[in-house]
């Protein structure tokens, strides 16, 4: 392992002004979000439409692409590997390498994250695809009963083996916990599973022997369901997620990437701009979104050749707006004059 190598790109990954775009839908979430623009989900349009999003200006706001199996090997229509376009527009390949979720036996409602057998080979191999960074994802869901302590620590102990092969094959985990969003809960019970879960976690990462300075912790922010009657401010969302992640993650950390979890984009970029504007914590915050940057290009893109100037500006305007928030210089007056 090569800690000094492993740091300076998890700096990279979250330098003030930029952020990750997670571009990792496997073909069964990219049919869902192709089926809401009537676009059919072929390997082509799968292709050309994140080929239309790499070669956009938007890039000079991304750090790091979160790429698909099947992106990490699919050539643009000229022939340029997509992973050569990324390092060309100034970012970083990485790639998802967790298989999914499967049910957690005997834990109805509860799901476990698969993929550590044959990991390291993977990895290996990613490497030479091009790869500097993983990520797993976990989901810990929040209803009657349910997370249990048993689920919760299952997945801290399957994100710690994944991070500590990652470090080991020279590449950065990004580390994924979600706590989603679904479920008419409240923000203190948010607060609470995800303290809970970043908790485990950390132990678990002490335990298999992580080093903190060599990742990137892509947490959920603290926010109520979204059936809950009590729906919360920016400013609320902003001083719990800072108050649970000072609660929980060391210094050592060199930075924290949000997901979006199915927030709106403006909320998504507001409450991450709140959060840097409050200051005063010992890691970079920034984001790693999937639908807050890509829901406005898909939606101008449609499938069609001729809306693909449209969708790259849609997709550079929302990068552009989340590159501002992580440094706290994002205004509602900026948005409305960009747009
Ligand atoms: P969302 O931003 O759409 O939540 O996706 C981020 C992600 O990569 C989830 O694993």
């Amino acid at each position: 392992m090569d800690l000094a190598e492993l740091n300076k790109v998890a700096n990279a990954m979250v330098a003030p002004g930029k952020g990750v775009l997670a571009a990792d839908e496997s073909a069964g979430t990219c049919k869902k979000r192709f089926d809401a623009i009537g676009v059919e989900c072929t390997e082509e349009n799968r292709r050309d439409y994140r080929e239309l999003l790499f070669r956009s200006k938007g890039m000079a706001n991304i750090s790091g692409v979160i790429l698909f199996d099947e992106t990490i090997r699919q050539k643009a229509k000229d022939g340029t590997p997509l992973a050569k376009i990324i390092e060309q527009a100034g970012s970083l390949p990485g790639i998802k390498v967790d298989k999914g979720t499967k049910p957690l036996p005997f834990y109805p409602g509860e799901v476990i994250t698969e993929g550590l057998d044959g990991l390291r080979e993977r990895l290996v191999e990613y490497r030479g695809l091009g790869a500097k960074f993983c990520k797993w994802r976990t989901v810990i869901d929040i209803g009657p009963g349910i997370p249990s302590y048993y689920c919760i620590k299952a997945n801290a102990g399957a994100l710690a083996r994944y991070a500590a092969l990652c470090q080991d094959e020279n590449l950065v985990p990004i580390v994924e916990p979600e706590v989603l969003m679904d479920g008419d809960h409240d923000t203190d019970r948010c607060y609470q599973v995800t303290e809970l879960a970043l908790k485990a976690l950390f132990h678990e990462l002490y335990l298999a022997r992580v080093k903190l300075e060599g990742m990137v912790l892509k947490p959920n922010m603290v926010v109520p369901g979204k059936k809950s009657a009590k729906q919360a401010s920016v400013d609320e969302v902003a001083e719990k997620t800072l108050r649970v992640l000072k609660e929980c993650v060391p210094a050592a950390v060199p930075g924290i990437a949000f997901l979006s979890g199915g927030q709106s984009d403006l909320d998504a970029t507001a409450r991450l701009n709140a959060m840097n504007r409050l200051g005063d914590a010992p890691w970079k915050i920034t984001f790693s979104y999937s639908r807050a940057l890509q829901a406005a290009p898909q939606k101008a893109w449609s499938g069609k050749a001729e809306n693909v100037a449209a969708a790259q500006a849609a997709f550079t305007h929302r990068a552009a707006m989340n590159g501002l928030a992580s440094m706290g210089k994002w205004t509602p007056e900026l948005e409305k004059k960009a747009a």
